[in-house]
């Protein structure tokens, strides 16, 4: 059979992490918490089942979901989507932004990502025959520079991919990021697929321009959001799609005949949980206490640190340690210091190595300080 994607190999984080358990290394690799979701969010599921509610849900997902939903973004950016209209529940941000990329690409469209970038754009984009431009942020401080995006416009440029808090760097866009994302796709008459699955983790007192407070960019734009992100249970595989309704329209013609609708009790739980706005509002100071927690152990390491801004990863600059390449430090720390971590060359435009490993600091207390001990003595 001719592959359809013949470069795709397993991914990243499956390797370090398989890495991680055949040595018994820490695992830091992968983007995960090793604390549990909160009981109460595990017991409304339990009840959401036991009442009954175990069959399809609507396709577009749980209108009291969708409604809690809508109240969310409309309290915290000032933005009103419309629960019918313009709200689909998805199954994780992944399945939302497979799904918006075969709604819009055609063969020969070409697509703008950001990278380092998470690892599922490229290849879904090629999927649907489309090409992707990648404009390479530079380390360590990861800021865009708007005239070069400008300059990989082409007439056949559809769509552009933002992702902030950024995985893996952890930068934020500024209001001024996204006020020229908004000039530049108005100019070029481009879509929009805003990756904001960690929208609740922002640190340091700094504001997440989502997309859908600037009226012009929502207008054109797709939002993506994640449960598994935001209430650590990442194997739930629960998320969202936020669009105006011309765009959620198309999008939920993909979206019917690919996952059809996501699991019920779970939204119905879900649905429940969001009424409290505390569950999402705290987390950015849970993990900013983990932030500094971490960063206070390791600040004497040889790492050279910048905080992250977002996000629950932290970049770690290698480069007064070792010449290695990333992939190569981060394989002998896995073997030899029992530590695992995400080499960042791989998520790059021709695997360019800032020397930069990312760790995911959604861990427990005695992790990070048993993480701490390991880092401090390379
Ligand atoms: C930037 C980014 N987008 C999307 C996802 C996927 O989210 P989900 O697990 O809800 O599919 C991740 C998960 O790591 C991510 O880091």
């Amino acid at each position: 059979m001719k592959s359809k994607l013949p470069n795709a190999s397993i991914s990243i984080f499956a390797v370090m992490s398989k890495m991680a358990a055949e040595h018994n290394a820490l695992n830091l690799s992968q983007g995960f918490p090793n604390f549990k979701s909160d009981p109460l969010l595990i017991e409304l599921v339990h009840q959401a089942m036991k009442d009954g509610y175990n069959q399809y849900a609507p396709m577009p997902g749980d209108i009291g979901l969708r409604e809690v939903i809508s109240q969310k973004t409309a309290n915290l950016h000032d933005k009103i989507y419309h629960p019918e209209t313009e709200i689909t529940v998805t199954a994780g941000a992944t399945q939302a932004i497979f799904t918006i990329i075969a709604t819009l690409i055609n063969k020969g469209d070409e697509v703008i990502i950001f990278t380092p970038a998470y690892d599922c754009y490229d290849p879904t984009i090629k999927l649907f025959g489309g090409k992707t431009i990648p404009v390479q942020l530079k380390a360590p401080n990861y800021k865009v520079d708007w005239n070069e995006v400008e300059a990989k416009v082409s007439p056949k440029t559809k769509l552009i991919i933002i992702n902030t808090p950024h995985n893996p760097s952890g930068i934020i866009f500024s209001e001024n990021d996204m006020l020229q994302l908004q000039s530049l796709a108005e100019k070029h008459d481009l879509f929009v697929l805003s990756d904001e699955v960690y929208e609740h983790i922002i640190f340091d007192g700094n504001t997440h321009f989502s997309t859908a407070r600037f009226p012009d960019l929502a207008s054109r734009s797709f939002i993506t959001a994640s449960f598994g992100k935001t209430f650590h249970n990442t194997g739930w595989k629960m998320g969202y799609c936020l669009a105006p309704e011309n765009l959620m329209a198309e999008f939920r013609k993909v979206h019917q005949f690919n996952v059809f609708s996501v699991n019920t009790p779970m939204q119905k739980a879900l649905a429940e949980y969001l009424q409290t706005p505390d569950h999402y509002l705290g987390l950015s100071s849970f993990y900013q206490q983990k932030r500094d927690y971490f960063l206070s152990l390791i600040k004497n390491s040889r790492f050279k640190i910048i905080p992250s801004q977002g996000t629950y990863f932290q970049m770690l600059d290698f480069s007064e340690i070792s010449q290695e390449s990333d992939l190569k430090f981060s394989e002998r720390l896995t073997k030899e210091n029992k530590i695992a971590t995400i080499p960042t060359s791989v998520f790059n435009a021709n695997q360019e190595d800032f020397k930069q490993i990312r760790v995911c600091f959604a861990k427990t207390k005695e992790t990070l300080q048993q993480a701490a001990t390991i880092l401090n003595s390379i």
